[in-house]
């Protein structure tokens, strides 16, 4: 039987403060990725914070000691205010990065978003050729959009990371997309091996990977992170359930990063809601600091003390922290169980046997988000 910790007793040890924020600043977007990791119910548009909360909430995040707030949606550019939001988190002292398709940012956009202190722009890539990105975004002219986009964060001066989504259908083209990456001019890339979590477990074989392309693909990996020492940073998420060990996700809950979604909730990981029985505080009523430092879901798993067996005695559990709740809650049905993906997890062979067979499976078409 888990027992979860008292906020009081957590609270009493004031974490350090987090690193990151993700902003989710609206859930719109006009693609319709088969791997969406947004939650399957959406923040209505009616239900986003308005600029000046938005505001308010990273004045917050600058006191509490954040570093890095990430703004992010849906697509960001959806929001007609993302000039004015980047500006403010820009003047609190904050580094600002923008995660966006693309999809919805001009040349002249791209401008005053370098002017209102824009440091970064991680630009995701769903292919290397028009047809296979258009089709795996579900929105035909990104590919065209992203390639300008792009070219006009360059010649802005605005560092790009390009972010590589990988799965069944695109990852034997990893070295086009490591090359595309260069040629775009990012100095950087995240090869990031869809999760499968919300969405994509709609389109787990159209999109799991077989073992041979997870080995060929880490194989890879190594040896482009030698040859292109100076010129391209690799960043890597391997296939999760093709993995002896979890993740360490959210670098440990409540640790180092927090989310807060359109409607203003804060959440410790983007997929939280999906455990039953943890209760969110929203910005809109409570201080960010308050709910950091006190908040019910923020203590619900921080430190170790909630770990179970075999968690609780293994040498391991600062490293990656017994996986990812949410992971465990959708397949152990129990959040605070030891992440499936782990090898000493009962539901371990079970879970790898399964991906062994979708990764196997004839693709079919995707399910689209949203259609
Ligand atoms: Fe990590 Fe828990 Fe597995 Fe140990 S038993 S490796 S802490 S998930
Ligand atoms: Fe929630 Fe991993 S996605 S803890």
């Amino acid at each position: 039987m888990n027992e979860h910790p008292s906020p009081v007793r957590f609270a009493a040890r004031r974490p350090p403060p987090p690193i990151a924020m993700l902003a989710e600043l609206t859930h719109r977007c006009p693609l319709a990725c088969p791997y969406c990791s947004n939650p399957l119910e959406l923040s209505r548009a009616s239900e986003e914070l308005s600029t000046e909360e938005w505001i308010d909430v990273f004045r917050q995040a600058a006191d509490l000691g954040v570093l890095h707030v990430h703004l992010s949606g849906g697509e960001p550019a959806s929001r007609r205010d993302l000039v004015a939001l980047t500006r403010a988190a820009s003047g609190f002292g904050l580094y600002t990065n923008l995660i966006t398709s693309g999809v919805g940012l001009t040349e002249a956009r791209i401008i005053e978003l370098s002017e209102a202190g824009l440091d970064h722009l991680q630009l995701s890539i769903q292919g290397v050729t028009p047809d296979k990105a258009d089709l795996v975004g579900g929105y035909a002219g990104g590919y065209a959009r992203k390639i300008a986009v792009a070219g006009w964060t360059h010649a802005a001066g605005i560092p790009l990371t390009v972010n590589a989504v990988c799965h069944k259908q695109n990852m034997d083209e990893i070295e086009d997309m490591v090359g595309l990456a260069i040629e775009l001019g990012a100095r950087r890339i995240e090869i990031a091996t869809v999760q499968f979590h919300g969405w994509a477990e709609r389109n787990r074989a159209a999109l799991m990977p077989t073992r041979a392309q997870v080995e060929a693909t880490t194989a890879f990996v190594n040896e482009a992170r030698k040859r292109l020492a100076g010129t391209l940073v690799i960043d890597y998420v391997p296939a999760d359930h093709h993995s002896r060990y979890p993740k360490a996700c959210m670098g440990g809950w409540g640790r180092t990063g927090l989310n807060v979604n359109p409607a203003g909730r804060v959440l410790p990981c983007h997929a939280a809601e999906t455990i039953p029985g943890l209760t969110f505080d929203n910005v809109r009523a409570t201080p960010l600091a308050e709910i950091w430092l006190e908040g019910a879901a923020f203590n619900a798993y921080r430190g170790d003390d909630w770990m179970q067996e075999p968690c609780r005695s293994c040498e391991r559990k600062h490293i990656d922290f017994g996986g990812c709740r949410c992971q465990a809650m959708a397949l152990a049905g129990d959040a605070a169980a030891t992440d499936p993906v782990c090898i000493r997890s009962s539901l371990h062979a079970s879970l790898a046997a399964a991906a062994e067979e979708d990764g196997e499976a004839e693709p079919g078409p995707f399910v689209y988000r949203g259609r």
